[in-house]
């Protein structure tokens, strides 16, 4: 009988739990018409829903919550240093006092600062970032607020968004040609873990339900 020799555990107190989710740049259109890009990574899908968590104080949260739309656009492995660029920048201004303290600052064009190009949406205001291979339109279903307390957190609380995609643009070279799918192995998105950028590594199966 094979005897299963469990892994040594230790308990820890991280600061944070971002066990690796894919970097998401959403675009969101400001009062003033342009535009701006938050870049994130506290995102799940689930068929055509994804939900996302934004702490408050940003500009992105505030004009999502008043314009109700905007673009998922998934970074790929390549845009990791135009992310980097953007990642110690907010849209809003002022720049909220917990964010001044380390370092943040105003930016108001971020598509210049990252490197990036707009391209239109089709069903929502706010365009599309070229560069990403993975492009969402959506529509905010469900907002809930959480206040500061409980939640222990630096800033203003956090929101959890509910949306809805209604609009999903792809790069040619990730589509499965003749397919409505994404080929898994083309398709390199960039991932956010616990603070570093990482890469996807290499493809080691797929699930019962995969269609191709
Ligand atoms: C890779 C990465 C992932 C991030 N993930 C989140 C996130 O999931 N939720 C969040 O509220 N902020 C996240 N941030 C921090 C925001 O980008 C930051 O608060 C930024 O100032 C928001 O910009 P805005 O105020 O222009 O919307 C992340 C930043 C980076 C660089």
């Amino acid at each position: 009988m094979d005897i299963y020799h469990a892994p040594d555990t230790r308990v820890i107190h991280p600061s944070i739990l971002y066990f690796g989710t894919p970097v998401v740049l959403i675009t969101t259109r400001n009062p003033d018409g342009s535009t701006n890009i938050t870049p994130m990574s506290s995102a799940w899908a689930l068929a055509d829903r994804v939900v996302i968590g934004l702490s408050g104080g940003g500009q992105g949260l505030a004009n999502l919550e008043r314009e109700r739309e905007c673009v998922l656009n998934l970074a790929s492995e390549d845009m990791c240093e135009g992310v980097e660029r953007i990642a110690p920048t907010t849209g809003h201004h002022p720049v909220p006092a917990w964010k001044q303290t380390i370092g943040y600052r105003h930016e108001a064009d971020k598509f210049r600062l990252g490197g990036w190009h707009a391209a239109p949406s089709v069903s929502v205001s706010a365009p599309r970032i070229a560069e990403c291979p993975l492009q969402l339109e959506a529509r905010v279903l469900l907002t809930v607020e959480r206040p500061i307390e409980p939640w222990h957190g630096d800033a203003g609380g956090y929101a959890i968004i509910e949306l809805e995609v209604v609009q999903v643009h792809a790069h040619d070279e990730i589509v499965v040609s003749g397919t409505q799918h994404i080929d898994p192995v083309r398709y390199q998105p960039l991932f956010y873990l616990f603070r570093h950028y990482v890469g996807r590594g290499n493809a080691l199966g797929k699930t019962f339900k995969a269609e191709v």
